[in-house]
């Protein structure tokens, strides 16, 4: 099977963890779009989405899916979304597709996180995959500069793109990050950084992750 492949699988049996009549909260990427195709043949049980970013709110709207507000929402029972690395415990990097903040945001919201992914997302230490911090234009090179002091990785600004929020994305190469709660903690208070895309406090309940054997279910609690 090919990456898409999987990734088609993985958004298919997302599905069966929608919780009916409820709001479901939907993540962004080439995974969650395969989740989003598979949503509209449910479209009549459910009670509608919030979602994570303008691109996931332009697929859900061309499949009629109604798109919520967070503020018209307490609580939402699920929220589905990939992601760039999980690891054994269920902490993430997120962020490839510039939505991580709205992405933590809707997270936030939800009872539990299900992370739908191919297996090639899966490793034992998270930082392979270039970090991705939303940063407020002003303070991008500060940043840079506190990564390469602190934890001696290599960050540079993403070219070419804002965030739906109007903001920088910083990518930092070449960490390894051994305790992603205590960097996630750390990294968010550093002046005008909006979000760093380690996912530790807002870590996955489940994973389904696509294999050529099928879909593995990888429980984190
Ligand atoms: C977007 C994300 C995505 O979940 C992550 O980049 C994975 O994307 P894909 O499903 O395309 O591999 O965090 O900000």
């Amino acid at each position: 099977m090919t990456q898409d492949e999987l990734k088609a699988l993985v958004g298919r049996a997302a599905l069966e963890h929608v919780v009916e009549g409820s709001v479901v909260g939907v993540g962004t990427g080439s995974t969650v779009n395969h989740f989003i195709d598979a949503l509209a043949s449910i479209k009549a049980r459910i009670a509608g989405a919030i979602s994570s970013s303008d691109k996931s709110t332009e697929r859900l709207q061309s499949h009629g899916i109604p798109v919520l507000d967070a503020a018209q929402v307490e609580r939402i029972p699920v929220y589905i979304d990939g992601a760039d690395e999980i690891d054994r415990l269920g902490h993430m990097i997120k962020g490839g597709g510039a939505a991580l903040t709205r992405e933590k945001i809707v997270a936030d919201l939800a009872d539990r996180f299900v992370c739908i992914a191919d297996e090639s997302k899966l490793v034992d230490t998270l930082g392979s995959y270039p970090l991705p911090v939303e940063v407020i234009p002003m303070a991008a090179a500060q940043v840079m500069r506190r990564f390469a002091a602190v934890y001696g990785g290599e960050a540079s600004l993403r070219q070419g793109v804002r965030t739906d929020n109007g903001n920088l994305i910083v990518d930092v190469r070449g960490l390894s990050i051994t305790d992603p709660l205590a960097m996630e903690t750390e990294v968010n208070q550093w002046p005008g950084v909006v979000c760093v895309g380690i996912f530790a406090r807002h870590r996955a309940s489940v994973c389904l992750l696509g294999t050529a054997q099928g879909v593995r279910t990888l429980k984190f609690d």
